[in-house]
């Protein structure tokens, strides 16, 4: 699903003050270090390098490794151990928990689980020993007004099938490859437990792209472990990746899905009504995942994803003559065709969400934004130029939603309606 030639990024706004653009200086040097990473990537370490110009001073929290790992069969890709990252709460949120699963795509082969396992994705060897803690995972109050004090815990993906694989389909022939997302995700879990996440009184289990969708797969799961009378609720970012063809008619991301289902043995992570009822590989699309989830679920998603455009409505295949390529690396340079096309695929989105839109105690903040992963970075989280649907972020609007506060169901008016958009702009 890579494409080599989405390299790099900035930003585009409609306006920029002169604030921004000396702040935009200042991150230059290290919008010039992200533009040496690979779209692959980019939800790890270009965020990073973004992210740093929005929150110049950020908690730096350790990697632990997961103990006796080996033992519990609960390994990366490579057979390392999995790894997270932990931050203690204080004050009123001592009791409360925030995990936030990675993301970072799947791999649907043994090709490219192999690659995956030289990375951070796929083996903890890889791993930075400290990640910054932002946006939704950050301990500044003006940054993250609700869950500031909260426990705080990023789980790291290696596994390759959103927390979801099985080992029961591990190929042993010649390539060493270990499918144990499940496993991780059980053993994690155990770990945080004895910890002090089994007193929770407050939880959410959120996750962005791949970790979006394990936070929609594993929500109920998540509910279970806590107290009965603890608040519990979900919050997927960017997972919400739709049963669409692409341009050319071909049902690409379905087959993606089928083979990453496969290889991985994720069937038996999955719903069993819906995987008695259709093809496993259908229960790993969030439309038929939600169907079944009890547990309180916010969805934020934008809905000109530009990972969705990227590779499940325009993948390179659907577009030979690279007629997209200039309006897949930036909005702005869409024709009015494409643009159509664009808004047909938010239509279908929207048209997907119908059971957030029925069920009165869920909720949604889906803006007009060419973004992806919008909760954990100051910039889109919370902060003065935060994009925002009716005058409020995405932090104000999860806020609302999780403390009761009201219900929030925020649909923005069609692209380019928004000026509050952080645009990505590919180079
Ligand atoms: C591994 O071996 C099995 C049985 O010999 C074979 O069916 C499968 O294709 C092999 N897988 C790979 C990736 O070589
Ligand atoms: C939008 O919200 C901000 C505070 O977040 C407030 O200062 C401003 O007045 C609001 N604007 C409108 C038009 O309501």
């Amino acid at each position: 699903m890579a494409n080599p030639r989405l390299r790099g990024f900035t930003w585009w706004r409609q306006k920029w003050g002169r604030k921004d653009w000396a702040i935009l200086a200042t991150g230059f040097t290290l919008l010039m270090l992200a533009l040496l990473v690979t779209f692959d990537t980019w939800s790890q370490e270009t965020d990073l390098g973004l992210n740093r110009i929005f929150n110049p001073d950020p908690a730096l929290v350790d990697l632990t490794l997961l103990s006796h790992a080996n033992e519990k069969g609960a390994v990366c890709l490579d057979g390392s151990s999995p790894g997270y990252h932990f931050q203690k709460g204080f004050g009123s949120g001592a009791n409360n928990w925030l995990l936030h699963l990675e993301g970072g795509g799947w791999c649907d082969s043994v090709a490219s689980c192999s690659l995956r396992k030289m990375t951070a994705l796929g083996s903890s060897k890889y791993m930075d020993s400290q990640v910054p803690f932002t946006g939704i995972l950050s301990n500044d109050p003006s940054q993250n007004p609700e869950f500031f004090n909260w426990n705080k815990v990023k789980l790291r993906y290696c596994d390759g099938a959103s927390f979801s694989g099985n080992p029961e389909s591990e190929f042993k022939n010649g390539t060493e490859l270990f499918f144990r997302g499940q496993n991780i995700w059980n053993a994690i879990m155990g770990e945080l437990l004895s910890m002090g996440l089994v007193h929770a009184r407050q939880a959410i289990l959120s996750g962005c792209s791949a970790g979006g969708l394990a936070t929609l797969i594993h929500c109920d799961d998540f509910r279970e472990l806590l107290p009965r009378d603890a608040t519990v609720k979900c919050v997927a970012d960017a997972g919400f990746f739709l049963d669409e063809k692409d341009i050319s008619g071909n049902p690409t991301m379905q087959s993606f899905y089928h083979s990453v289902v496969n290889l991985q043995g994720v069937a038996k992570s999955l719903n069993k009504d819906c995987v008695s009822r259709m093809e496993p590989s259908q229960c790993f699309f969030p439309q038929q995942i939600v169907k079944n989830i009890k547990t309180p679920v916010f969805l934020v998603n934008p809905a000109y994803d530009f990972w969705q455009i990227q590779n499940v409505l325009v993948p390179d295949v659907a577009d030979p003559h690279n007629d997209w390529l200039k309006c897949k690396l930036n909005i702005q340079n869409c024709n009015r065709r494409q643009i159509e096309v664009l808004q047909e695929f938010r239509s279908s989105m929207l048209k997907a969400l119908d059971e957030f839109q029925q069920k009165k105690n869920w909720g949604m903040f889906i803006n007009s934004c060419f973004a992806h992963c919008q909760t954990w970075m100051a910039s889109t989280w919370h902060s003065p130029s935060s994009p925002r649907i009716n005058n409020k972020t995405i932090a104000e609007s999860v806020g609302d939603w999780y403390l009761n506060r009201k219900v929030v169901k925020e649909i923005d008016c069609e692209y380019p309606c928004n000026p509050t958009c952080f645009n990505m702009i590919f180079h």
